[in-house]
């Protein structure tokens, strides 16, 4: 298409003071984005300001988002700023769709500068809910934090940006658009992919496709439940699922990607995902999951509902990663967890003899170790799994390796996960949200869990909740050097470690979009009593927890908004 030379315009703008991107990109209620005049525009001329103009001219950018609400508004603005400030050509997924790991996949295989996701990952969407932008960097993975501050730092003093506002592009006809413009960069060239494609093919390397097409559709084939939550999942598991693999089309559900998402928070964890929950309780399904709203978040259920956290997940996956032929052919290089996760996969690590990475929260530091060639697979307690293929987490993938592992070892899911806690004793795990709290309240609760902690007092103190004793062993705002550019990351988290290795973290959350929300973790490592209650067996710690922080008295809150 040749829409003839199209103006290059350059427009005053005033700076806002909040656009630091968070644990997820800038994520904020989409009122701010559609309100505040330019608001979008700011954020996105300083994504494409903190790239060095030599390397952006003529190249690259790869577009995608979840189909929330906004987005098609948003992709029409990144595309026409695109244009201006030089970009050559953009990828973009069909009808302005593309999950985040087929983001990742797409900006590896186009050897693309980056990749700019429209998403909010597991917030709610519609009119009322959240929107978000994040930027992806060459390798694919999350910007990282020299990144994120030098858009944050752009953004606080942004003066003009620059866009071509008559460009529109046609996001529903896959295939090249050409555009010329009046300025020096030209032509600009559009290209609508079939993303879905591009990262099926992916995975074909991955796993064995033959050995899931037989557990899904052969002889003795599995039933399984897959939601795709109505987020931008629901192609790929049809394509990649049911047509590919043979698992019959009604076992995929929620599979049309909506602006709402259905009306509900499309976070892959089994409190949100409670359609599948229920169904997966019925029986009549062997195995079930779920994704969050772009794709890279997973849950993975047993028959019968039976729950698996993402801290086991990742530590099962690792026990049983040669049934992954892609681990076959590369080897394992590492294991990696987020600071908060479960040390369920240190077990792993130290029986294999394997190197184990413990990083602050955030997929951006994995990747770096995995850019490296030092991490192979990874996992975070906030429902997220992957391994180096991408540099995102990716849920799908999650599925197939689960997949593979039932495949392989030809047990219920249930089983795998109750041998490994035989063999490797067991983690007890769960997270309090404290959801829109006030923001100082939060901030100065936190400031004085940490003059307590880092009290040299606090050390050894003992907490007795009936007749469980706990001691503590050390407590620190976790700081992390990365070993890969020694760059420091501090503040990550308060913890408590007790003497029986029993952990308590203290976190304020990083993507929410209203107040603060305080994340509380406890871990708890069990030899013998293996098949106990969650709930029931943390009590005392989360006693201890609440005790400590004066939580409740400090935000006003009787309890969480909701435990994981
Ligand atoms: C996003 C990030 C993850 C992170 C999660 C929770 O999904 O990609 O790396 O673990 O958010 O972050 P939060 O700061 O809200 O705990």
């Amino acid at each position: 298409m040749d829409d003839g030379p199209l103006q290059v315009l350059t427009v005053p703008t005033a700076p806002y003071p909040d656009q630091r991107p968070g644990t997820g990109g800038l994520r904020r209620k989409v009122h701010v984005f559609q309100s505040r005049r330019y608001y979008l525009h700011n954020f996105i001329q300083s994504v494409f300001s903190s790239i060095d103009l030599r390397d952006r001219q003529g190249s690259t950018v790869v577009v995608g988002g979840d189909g929330r609400f906004f987005n098609r508004d948003a992709i029409e603005v990144v595309v026409q700023m695109a244009a201006a400030n030089g970009v050559g050509r953009l990828i973009i997924g069909h009808h302005g769709v593309m999950s985040t790991p087929a983001v990742s996949c797409v900006v590896r295989k186009h050897k693309a500068i980056g990749g700019i996701s429209l998403t909010a990952g597991s917030n709610p969407g519609g009119p009322e809910g959240d929107f978000g932008i994040k930027f992806n960097t060459a390798s694919g993975g999350p910007a990282q934090e020299v990144v994120t501050n030098k858009i944050f730092q752009i953004s606080r003093a942004i003066e003009e940006f620059a866009i071509c506002p008559g460009l529109r592009v046609d996001l529903a006809t896959l295939g090249k658009q050409r555009f010329d413009l009046e300025n020096k960069f030209k032509p600009f060239t559009v290209e609508i992919v079939d993303s879905v494609e591009s990262y099926a093919n992916l995975l074909r390397n991955i796993f064995d496709f033959a050995a899931l097409k037989e557990l899904l559709s052969g002889e003795n084939h599995i039933n399984i439940r897959v939601d795709a939550m109505n987020g931008v999942m629901g192609p790929y598991v049809r394509r990649i699922l049911c047509e590919e693999l043979g698992s019959p089309a009604n076992s995929a559900v929620n599979c049309v990607p909506l602006e709402d998402l259905g009306g509900q928070r499309p976070d892959a964890d089994p409190t949100c995902a409670t359609d599948l929950l229920d169904t997966m309780r019925g029986g009549e399904y062997d195995f079930g999951a779920a994704f969050d709203g772009d794709g890279d978040r997973n849950v993975i259920l047993g028959k019968h509902g039976f729950s698996i956290t993402p801290s086991d997940s990742v530590a099962v996956v690792a026990a049983n990663i040669f049934c992954i032929p892609y681990f076959q052919h590369t080897g394992v290089r590492g294991f990696a967890r987020s600071m908060p996760t479960s040390a369920a996969l240190d077990k792993v690590a130290k029986a294999t003899k394997i190197e184990l990475y413990e990083t602050p929260t955030g997929w951006r530091f994995f990747w770096n170790l995995m850019d490296a060639g030092r991490l192979s697979l990874c996992g975070e307690e906030s429902f997220g799994t992957g391994g180096d293929h991408i540099r995102e987490k990716d849920g799908l993938w999650a599925v197939l390796a689960w997949l593979s592992i039932l495949a392989a070892r030809r047990q219920s899911a249930e089983d795998i996960v109750k041998e490994h806690w035989l063999k490797y004793g067991r983690n007890y795990y769960t997270r309090y949200d404290y959801e829109d709290v006030e923001l100082d309240a939060a901030c100065e609760m936190m400031e004085d869990l940490e003059t307590t902690l880092v009290d040299k007092a606090f050390a050894g103190q003992r907490f007795a909740v009936g007749e469980k004793i706990y001691q503590v062993e050390k407590a620190d705002n976790f700081e992390y050097t990365d070993p890969v550019d020694s760059s420091i990351s501090r503040n990550q988290g308060l913890r408590i470690v007790f003497s029986d290795g029993s952990r308590i973290v203290y976190r304020l959350s990083g993507t929410g979009t209203g107040g603060a929300t305080v994340r509380v973790y406890i871990d708890s490592y069990e030899k013998e009593e293996l098949f106990q209650e969650t709930q029931v067996m943390l009590a005392p710690l989360a006693t201890i927890a609440l005790k400590i922080s004066r939580l409740h008295e400090r935000t006003g809150r009787s309890g969480p908004s909701v435990i994981t």
